[in-house]
């Protein structure tokens, strides 16, 4: 899909990756609205604040209602808890999944008319390389992230016949505020990511992988659980 001239919508565009696609977008050539809990906190000139809590059914209502023309949906919002599904607590192991799942469910169906209506457009969603795989202090987030991969696989499915490409980004750590308790991985630097997804969505792929450790995953993958836990062999 061409970004010039395109009308994109990114979910919490108001501080790290989101507000990087926002910027590039904008350089892109496109307009651009930038879905916010706080729309106030938006500060890139040229991008249409919108008020965003994609965790609320209403919210997404609006803010689809405030936009017009979308062409392109960008599933961006993200928080991470902590919370282990063994001893972590219930609200957050469902804040997870009603940021990572039923947000970017809601929102992608609330979009879908306007997406038909601009010649199909398309969706990514921000995935992570913890969709496929976890580790202790990640297990709620990444059983989310998960369900966000199945989901991502469905809406391609059933959006392809309105011509909607739908994308996955995995991606390891990045500098921004969600892994600012990470000190000891690198971590990518989320212009780059950003920059590499958006060229990946304008030459039409519908998987992206953003660094070597997802690719390393990824390929883990066809090996079964001992190919990525070893300890289970
Ligand atoms: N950072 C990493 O290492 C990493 C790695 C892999 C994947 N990811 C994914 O990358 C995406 C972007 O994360 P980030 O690293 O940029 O994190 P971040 O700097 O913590 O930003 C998270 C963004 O999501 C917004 N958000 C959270 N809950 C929301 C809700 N209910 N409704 C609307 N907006 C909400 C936040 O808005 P507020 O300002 O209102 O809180 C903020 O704009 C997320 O999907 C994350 O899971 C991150």
């Amino acid at each position: 899909m061409e970004l010039a001239g395109s009308t994109a919508f990114v979910t919490g565009a108001n501080r790290g990756l989101g507000r990087h696609f926002a910027e590039q977008l904008l350089e892109r050539g496109a307009v651009v609205y930038g879905g916010a809990r706080n729309p106030d906190s938006i500060d890139l000139p040229g991008v249409i604040p919108i008020a965003l809590d994609v965790t609320d059914a209403d919210s997404v209502a609006a803010a689809a209602k405030a936009a017009s023309g979308v062409s392109l949906l960008i599933n961006n919002a993200g928080s991470y808890t902590g919370a282990s599904v063994t001893d972590g607590s219930m609200d957050d192991i469902r804040l997870e999944m009603d940021t990572h799942y039923f947000g970017p469910l809601a929102v992608t169906r609330a979009f879908v008319p306007q997406l038909a209506q601009h010649g199909g457009g398309a969706v990514l969603n921000v995935l992570s390389v913890l969709s496929w795989i976890t580790y202790p202090g990640y297990s709620a987030y990444s059983a989310a992230k998960a369900a966000a991969w199945s989901l991502t696989n469905a809406l391609r499915n059933e959006l392809a016949a309105q011509g909607t490409q739908v994308s996955a980004l995995h991606v390891g750590f990045m500098d921004t505020d969600m892994a600012s308790h990470v000190v000891d991985s690198p971590k990518s630097d989320p212009a780059s990511v950003a920059r590499l997804a958006l060229d990946a969505v304008e030459a039409g792929d519908v998987e992206i992988l953003a660094d070597a450790g997802s690719r390393h995953v990824q390929v883990g993958l066809a090996g079964g659980v001992v190919a990525l836990y070893p300890q289970y062999a």
